[in-house]
């Protein structure tokens, strides 16, 4: 269907504040995931139909440090070591795609970053 927009800033934040001090963002703002293991943002989605489906994150990050995450869908990791590379400075903001596959209904999709620089600031969700 129509892809939808789920905002960073409105997910469940483990690890991380919603912030609105860089420009460019959607909606309200992003989330400054802390710079440790583990930080991490899971949205809670919703499909009509079971199947694959790109989960689209945009995000900036300013340093020319890769900063990377995993991605799991309702608890099981399915991609590890996505790369968020620089992307120039913390007001630019760029995409990645993951393919995933989810179940008809409600599915948390979680990124958690993997290094102790933390995630990315991670904008939104498009799905
Ligand atoms: C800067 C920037 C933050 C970012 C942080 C980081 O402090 O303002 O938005 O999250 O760097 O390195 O993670
Ligand atoms: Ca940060
Ligand atoms: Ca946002």
């Amino acid at each position: 269907g129509t892809p939808a927009d789920y905002q960073a800033e409105d997910a469940t934040i483990i690890s991380g504040v919603a912030e609105s001090n860089h420009l460019g963002y959607t909606g309200t703002g992003f989330v400054n995931y802390d710079n440790v293991t583990g930080s991490a943002v899971e949205f809670t989605v919703t499909t009509a139909a079971a199947g694959p489906a790109n989960a689209v994150f945009r995000f900036a990050n300013g340093t020319t440090t890769n900063r990377p995450m995993d991605i799991s869908v309702n608890g099981t990791k399915v991609a590890t070591g996505v790369a968020f590379g620089g992307t120039g400075n913390w007001d630019t903001w760029q995409t990645v795609t993951v393919p995933v596959t989810l179940p008809a209904g409600t599915s948390r999709i979680k990124a958690t970053a993997t290094t102790a620089n933390g995630g990315p600031n991670v904008d939104k969700l498009t799905l």
